[in-house]
């Protein structure tokens, strides 16, 4: 939050370095005066100048300094509201419990992603909120400020990254029992490097080119996993999951800590409740080893 990478971010560290330098002023000069009172010497003063200082130091000095906060305070929220919000670009729902991220592209189609961000770095993205379930809230730190999704509500951000790196993102509101493993990587890119990205995103999957991992795509039709997600390019459409067209290319899988390699993703299809306790994810342990390996290779080559 104080080592900001985005101009909202940089604009509300800013206002706490100001406010914490305004509130230790005031600290210091409260804590002064109180040593004065408790160990100066006591003069008895003129009334007059005892009025003045009731009037001055109790009532004018914290009226104007509190105005002052008040608008430089609001200011970044007015900014906000009053940004001239075009179609956004990037609709990221909170589900229970991870981030569907959908990208529309300037030719009008979507791609579907899931607990992975991705912004091109010096562009204004426009980002929709929403949730169809409980409150959560998104917030990556270093880029800006964070904002409740709120199920019949339309809530929006504004991302503008000034520095290409990996910045942690988190769910800032408690929404239920995984709300702490609702942690994601936001990745700022060059915008050419971005498009790439993109265009490798919204491809259709490749053919799976091993033996092991053609099995795994059969065990995945036949043990109807294609009923909660979709693999674009092949018959399963689910949208209740994450769309898992190219699952095998994110970073991590289940959160950000878990490393999305075929042995992870074999104990995750097993046991969900083990990492994500409370995920709407069945554990499919009872397949059998081999086909949990079969079903891994498949889905970590998905790329
Ligand atoms: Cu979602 Cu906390």
């Amino acid at each position: 939050m104080l080592d900001p990478a985005g101009t909202a971010a940089a604009e509300i560290a800013t206002l706490f370095w100001w406010m914490a330098a305004g509130s230790a002023g005031v600290w210091l000069i409260a804590v002064g005066l109180g040593l004065y009172c408790a160990r100066g010497r006591r003069l008895p003063q003129p009334e007059r100048f005892v009025w003045r200082l009731i009037v001055g130091g109790g009532v004018i000095v914290p009226s104007v300094l509190l105005v002052v906060l008040l608008f430089f305070g609001l200011r970044p929220l007015t900014r906000a509201d009053a940004a001239s919000f075009g179609a956004p670009t990037v609709t990221v729902s909170g589900e229970q419990w991870w981030w569907r991220v959908r990208y529309t592209r300037p030719d009008g189609t979507a791609v579907d992603l899931a607990n992975e961000l991705r912004l091109p770095v010096g562009h204004r993205t426009e980002v929709a909120l929403a949730s169809d379930n409980v409150l959560h809230a998104f917030w990556v730190p270093a880029l800006a400020g964070k904002v409740d999704m709120i199920p019949g509500r339309a809530t929006r951000l504004v991302l503008e990254p000034t520095k290409i790196g990996v910045f942690r993102g988190a769910c800032a509101e408690y929404c239920g029992t995984s709300h702490a493993r609702m942690d994601f990587r936001a990745e700022v890119m060059s915008a050419a490097d971005f498009d790439i990205w993109l265009a490798g995103q919204a491809a259709d999957a490749l053919p799976v080119d091993n033996d092991e991992a053609r099995r795994g795509a059969e065990l995945f039709t036949w043990h109807g996993c294609g009923a909660c997600h979709a693999v674009r390019g092949t018959t399963a459409a689910g949208t209740i999951g994450p769309d898992l067209t190219h699952v095998g290319s994110r970073p991590s899988l289940a959160t950000a800590s878990m490393r999305n390699a075929p042995a992870e993703m074999a104990a995750w299809l097993a046991a969900p409740e083990r990492t994500k306790p409370g995920a709407h994810m069945p554990g499919f342990a009872m397949v059998g080893d081999a086909d949990l390996h079969a079903l891994a290779a498949y889905l970590t080559a998905l790329r």
